[in-house]
């Protein structure tokens, strides 16, 4: 089955990820009059860009997922936990960019690359990971095939758009605030981003790490299918508007080359290489944006530790960290013929 014949709803049509759904299902030349597009009751109306057209915004609804074959969800929680399940009732298949679903036993993880015989099991819902998550999840993948990882260290540098649009909006008004010497209002972070950097990402949990931390350890154990990986993260939110980056201090059981680390990584999908320290050349997030790779640069042996391995990369949170990943978990699906599943789903 080809995924033009498919009518594909997009839940948060408005939202940061919603929207670049929408541009990647144009770019796929995706028939407008098989494409809904689903937001809160706010947007019930408004005409929003779709190729070379508009189509109409509508409220997301149990109802309005009648003949939808699949449905991106990326909006809240709430819209998730309530919405999902009713689409699956009405024989729609869910690809959710929450959080809501991710860790259930009955939910596939995926990240098309690195599990993507994992939708063979899916019983309607089928989950992204966080977007801090994709980028490692791919390089950890590449890495492993030279020798198994015993641990792993991150530092993450977080965008804004990972928060969504009204974040990314108040960077912009918090930096004009700033340039012009004006009171600057907080709403979506604990601080001021603009000119800042913010060591916390998501609540606090009382083991002192936050819920995206902790998320990055489990997601990863579960795409991976390493239910004991070590893997430690600080994720710091920066004023940079799209693309994270990741610091990865990787720790194997052997001894492993920066050569053998480069070979590994310039063959796996999805994987770019961009590491030409002596001409300034790394991943940056500006550079990484707009683009569908994981960029990977600085891969250099750790003087620290004698099997370790210290590298950066760069990755779009809108595209492969999200919108890109959903429509790839689809193409997954119709490659292996399940766009039904085989069970039919609890409600979970
Ligand atoms: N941003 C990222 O990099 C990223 C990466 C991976 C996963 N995700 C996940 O993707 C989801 C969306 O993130 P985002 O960054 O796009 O957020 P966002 O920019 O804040 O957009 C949220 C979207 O949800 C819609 N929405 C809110 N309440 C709704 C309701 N009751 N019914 C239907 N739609 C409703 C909003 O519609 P209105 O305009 O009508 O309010 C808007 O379209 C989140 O679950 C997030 O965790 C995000």
């Amino acid at each position: 089955m080809n995924s033009s014949d498919l009518t594909i709803a997009i839940v948060g049509a408005t939202g940061a990820v919603g929207r670049i759904a929408l541009d990647l299902l144009a770019d796929r030349n995706h028939p407008a009059d098989k494409v809904v597009a689903m937001a809160s009751a706010r947007s019930a109306g408004k005409q929003i860009r779709y190729a070379d057209t508009e189509i109409t915004v509508i409220e997301a609804t149990p109802e309005s997922f009648e003949n939808v074959d699949v449905a991106f969800i990326s909006a809240t929680s709430e819209v998730s936990k309530q919405l999902a399940p009713e689409a699956v009732k009405r024989g729609t298949l869910v690809i959710d960019d929450g959080s809501t679903f991710r860790m259930e036993d009955s939910v596939p993880l995926v990240v098309p690359e690195v599990n993507g015989a994992d939708v063979e099991w899916h019983e309607g819902i089928i989950s992204i990971p966080n977007c801090t998550t994709t980028p490692l999840v791919m390089v950890l993948d590449a890495l492993r095939s030279i020798s198994p990882i015993t641990a792993v260290t991150v530092s993450t540098y977080q965008s804004v758009t990972g928060t969504g649009a009204a974040a990314d909006a108040e960077l912009m008004a918090q930096s004009r605030a700033v340039l012009d010497t004006k009171d600057v209002e907080i709403a979506e972070y604990p601080h001021q981003i603009a000119f800042n950097v913010l060591p916390q990402v998501d609540d606090f949990l009382a083991n002192g790490y936050t819920k995206e931390e902790e998320k990055m350890l489990n997601e990863s154990r579960k795409i991976l299918h390493e239910p004991a990986l070590r893997l430690s993260s600080t994720c710091v939110r920066v004023p940079v508007q799209v693309s994270h980056s990741e610091s990865v201090a990787v720790e194997f059981q052997d001894s492993v080359s920066a050569e053998e680390a480069r070979n590994a990584l310039n063959s796996a999908d999805g994987v770019l290489l961009v590491d030409e320290p002596s001409n300034s050349v790394y991943p940056m997030p500006l550079k990484a944006a707009g683009t569908d790779e994981v960029q990977v640069g600085r891969v250099r042996e750790d003087i620290a530790h004698d099997t370790g391995l210290n590298l950066w990369l760069s990755c779009d949170n809108l595209r492969k960290g999200a919108a890109l990943n959903a429509l790839q978990i689809l193409d997954e699906v119709l490659k292996r013929d399940r766009l039904k599943p085989s069970k039919v789903a609890a409600v979970i």
